[in-house]
């Protein structure tokens, strides 16, 4: 079927998604990662598809099949990610929904760190890049950036200092209190938080979410009645 151009609001642009968690190796068989299943990440780019963008997936390891009618590729670490978000631009749209390692392991060994009678090593971490923020900040910015915001404490504020922080242009907050139960789960009860203040979402199935910020951006970029 031919669907209207109200029923694809986005066509005619582009879109760059993260989604999943990185790996960040410590030695051939070892790595540290974040929680994160990728799936709102993924249904993000299947709904930004469904409203007609050209989608890239910049995804993690996850075990979620690549979603049809979007590019994906597939990456490990957050420099990886990154690497492949930039060389993904331009974009009208970027949506940072990984769940990226803050830190990686400063000297990756080569070879299997073994056991010994000296006890456990310690591991020196180096900080990741802030992908969003490169982006949210990058000479050739998208015109609509979005980021989340995982917090377990004080939501708003750390919402609102990642807006203005990164350069974004709206901060999806959401709280992943371990009672919450938004990692991993099926659902998301997110706060809209963008320059202009806050809007709360019901709590909402991660495609129905998905879903609900697409008419958001759809909106925000005049293709689509308010
Ligand atoms: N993000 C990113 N690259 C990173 C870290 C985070 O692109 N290296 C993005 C995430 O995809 C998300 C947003 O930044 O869209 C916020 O991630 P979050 O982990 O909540 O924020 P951090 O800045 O890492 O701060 P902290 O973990 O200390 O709260
Ligand atoms: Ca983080």
């Amino acid at each position: 079927a031919i669907l209207s151009p109200k029923e694809r609001p986005l066509a005619g642009l582009s879109a760059i998604v993260t989604s999943g968690p990185t790996h960040e190796p410590i030695d051939p068989v070892r790595y540290i990662a974040n929680r994160s299943s990728g799936r709102q990440g993924h249904a993000i780019a299947a709904a930004l598809r469904d409203a007609g963008a050209a989608v890239t997936l910049v995804s993690g390891p996850v075990t979620l099949p690549d979603p049809i009618g979007v590019t994906v590729r597939h990456v490990e670490t957050a420099a990886d990610m990154l690497a492949a978000v930039e060389t993904s631009l331009p974009a009208d749209i970027a949506v940072f929904v990984a769940a990226v390692a803050d830190w990686r392991v400063a000297a990756e060994s080569t070879r299997k760190i073994k056991k010994t009678a000296e006890g456990p090593p310690s591991l020196a971490l180096a900080e990741n890049p802030d992908i969003l923020a490169t982006i949210g900040h990058h000479a050739d910015r998208p015109g609509l950036v979005v980021g989340f915001a995982a917090e377990t404490d004080d939501l708003l504020a750390n919402a609102r200092r990642k807006l203005e922080k990164k350069g974004a242009d709206a901060i999806l907050a959401n709280d992943v209190s371990p009672e919450g139960g938004v990692m991993g789960g099926a659902e998301n009860t997110i706060r809209l938080v963008t320059a202009e203040g806050v809007e709360e979402w019901p709590t909402l199935a991660k495609d129905a979410a998905a879903e609900r910020l697409v008419e958001w951006i759809a909106t925000r970029l005049g293709r689509r009645a308010a």
